[in-house]
């Protein structure tokens, strides 16, 4: 790996999703029914953008087989065709269902202006005149690259929203496609799910074809620190508006 990539994963690494308060809380089983309902209703918004940005990257990679990739990904994200699920979109908005919000409260609810950061950020570095590894870096890879959300105990997000939220199949079936954590036959983990890993590798290799500059590189690097900065602003946010430690945390099997 070249030292740009490699100071890129560095970035990554070092602010991984689960170093947010937010995603510890979720994932050690104490959110509440509010910090679920507004997890789903805040996340939907920058979800809802995400194929465009990927599509706004596509659009300007003169390499075939390459923006083919990014193609099939986007087209197993708006169908589920290739994993035979439906749009992964639909899915999170079916977890959202469980924990008792709908589709119109999403639709309704106003964007917090961390939110709106998220989505200035990603649609001005993968959809504007702005050189396109610059939306790889900062949105591809800060996405397709995380580092497994786990915990210490190697609890995934999967284990948690199946087995202490107790979520019935449809409210589970987003984190089976997007399952950070793979335990292999031989008791080790995989990184991420194969599905992930083949989207980060693509994110990788525009990198290395297309970032050749000092001037798109240090671009790349100044994009992907406000990406994350903005990203743990939005986490953030909705922690500590939503989150109350003496709200009971949410149990689908013991709602009315
Ligand atoms: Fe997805
Ligand atoms: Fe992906």
């Amino acid at each position: 790996m070249s030292e740009f990539l490699q100071s890129l994963r560095n970035k990554i690494n070092t602010r991984r999703k689960m170093t947010s308060p937010l995603y510890q809380t979720v994932l050690s089983g104490n959110a509440s029914k509010r910090l679920l309902q507004q997890f789903v209703i805040n996340r939907f918004p920058i979800k809802n953008h995400w194929t465009r940005n990927i599509l706004g990257i596509a659009s300007r990679i003169p390499d075939h087989p390459i923006r083919t990739e990014l193609v099939e990904n986007v087209f197993e994200e708006e169908t589920g065709y290739f994993s035979k699920s439906k749009r992964h979109l639909e899915t999170f908005v079916d977890f959202g269902k469980c924990v008792g919000v709908s589709q119109q409260q999403i639709n309704a609810a106003p964007l917090l202006p961390e939110t709106k950061a998220v989505i200035e950020h990603n649609i001005e570095a993968c959809n504007t005149e702005i050189h396109f590894t610059a939306g790889v870096a900062s949105v591809l890879l800060l996405m397709e690259g995380q580092p497994p959300v786990v915990t210490n105990e190697n609890k995934s997000m999967l284990s948690v929203m199946k087995d202490v939220y107790k979520l019935p199949e449809e409210g589970y079936e987003f984190f089976v496609h997007h399952a950070s954590n793979v335990e292999l036959n031989n008791g080790s983990f995989a990184a991420v799910s194969e599905l992930e890993e083949d989207h980060a590798a693509t994110a990788e290799k525009i990198l290395e074809i297309y970032c050749n500059t000092d001037e798109l590189k240090i671009q790349a690097l100044k994009y992907l620190d406000r990406a994350i900065d903005r990203r743990h602003a939005h986490f953030d946010a909705i922690y500590n508006l939503f989150y109350d430690a003496s709200e009971p945390p949410f149990r689908f099997d013991e709602e009315e």
